[in-house]
């Protein structure tokens, strides 16, 4: 069996789910499923209950991460409605970055008024850039508030023809934007919806072929893939009122795997989508002797169980994925080995730790 070896993946995108929402997932669960799907660092989003908005809900997620982790996670901080924007920027030392929801979303944190989203980038003040799920007309307005109140821009989930294009001209000239797709977008359409019904629900919606086509021919432009990794369960996705988001931890590395066989994407480009950039968009301290290890050439479906997140369904189940994660090694200790986690509950570090505790 040939084994590819890797660096140990960086998803900068994740919902972790802890507090507050941990019947969908948790900080231990979710780190988990990193690691068998090849991640050893993720960045967890601030939509939990309570939502990550202030330094002292950042110290006491960094708490039970460090309780609980099974991977390196760093926590982006979150505007609200409701908290100072100095307050949140305050925050900005122990945190990633500033995320902002400026489209519709799950959960309580969408801010879509002129007013308070510049409020919220006059008042950041790094190190970390923000962060925007920002869709259609809304990524024209982030990129003009981005450029007034000079701040480094990252575009979460790009999914629109005309959200890429728009990003290409930005960089083009000059501003300093930098984005990421899932795969979901990338391997995904509206057509999918028949079959997957709820289970293929969320935000940004699945688009159509030619938006899809588009994130391919401008991958040059994407600089992360990241899997927004959103755990509901099956019951609550069954519900009348099923919340959007699909888990994406354990299927990313396959399905780039499976363009590369198919050469839409050379190695080079998954390492740099996969580790480099996000590394450095989010200034990530280095990981001494972390790897993967991946069965190159296993060829198979991917289950409709088995998974390590709490959620366990996929939307990918039954569809083809290329190369398996063997095993990871995290600052040379073993961790994961062919489907077994072997690390123990909080052996994974919090990135800004000693600046939050
Ligand atoms: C995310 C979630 O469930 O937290 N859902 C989703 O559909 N992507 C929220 C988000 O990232 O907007
Ligand atoms: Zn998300």
């Amino acid at each position: 069996m040939p084994l590819l070896r890797l660096p140990g993946l960086i998803d900068p995108h994740v919902h972790l789910r802890e507090p507050g929402l941990t019947h969908k997932e948790d900080l231990f669960t979710g780190t988990c499923a990193a690691l068998a799907g090849g991640f050893t660092t993720v960045l967890d989003m601030p939509n939990t209950i309570p939502p990550t908005s202030t330094a002292e809900r950042l110290a006491a997620k960094t708490r039970l991460a460090a309780a609980q982790a099974v991977c390196d996670v760093g926590f982006f901080v979150g505007a609200t409605n409701d908290t100072d924007p100095s307050l949140v920027a305050a925050a900005g030392a122990g945190a990633c970055g500033l995320k902002i929801y400026v489209s519709e979303t799950f959960g309580s944190l969408r801010i879509d008024d002129l007013a308070t989203l510049a409020a919220y980038f006059a008042a950041w003040q790094g190190p970390g850039p923000i962060a925007v799920h920002a869709e259609d007309v809304m990524l024209a307005a982030c990129l003009t508030l981005a450029e007034v109140y000079n701040q480094r821009l990252h575009v979460v989930h790009v999914s629109l023809k005309s959200e890429i294009e728009l990003i290409r001209q930005a960089k083009t000239r000059g501003q300093h934007v930098t984005c990421e797709a899932t795969p979901h977008h990338l391997y995904l359409t509206q057509a999918d919806l028949q079959r997957l019904g709820p289970y293929g629900d969320m935000r940004p919606a699945l688009a159509t072929e030619s938006d899809r086509q588009a994130l391919w021919d401008n991958l040059d432009i994407v600089d992360c893939i990241a899997t927004d990794h959103a755990p509901h369960t099956r019951p609550e996705k069954e519900s009348d009122n099923p919340p959007p988001g699909v888990p994406g931890l354990e299927t990313a590395l396959p399905l780039m795997l499976l363009a590369v066989h198919e050469g839409r994407l050379t190695m080079d480009d998954l390492i740099a989508k996969m580790h480099d950039n996000p590394r450095r968009i989010y200034n990530l301290p280095p990981q001494p002797d972390t790897f993967i290890e991946v069965d190159a050439e296993a060829r198979y479906d991917f289950p409709a169980s088995g998974w390590q997140t709490r959620a366990g369904w996929s939307p990918f189940a039954g569809m083809p994925a290329h190369g398996r994660v063997q095993r990871v090694v995290l600052r040379g200790r073993e961790v994961y080995d062919e489907g077994r986690v072997l690390a123990a509950p909080g052996s994974g570090q919090v990135i800004g730790e000693l600046a939050t505790v």
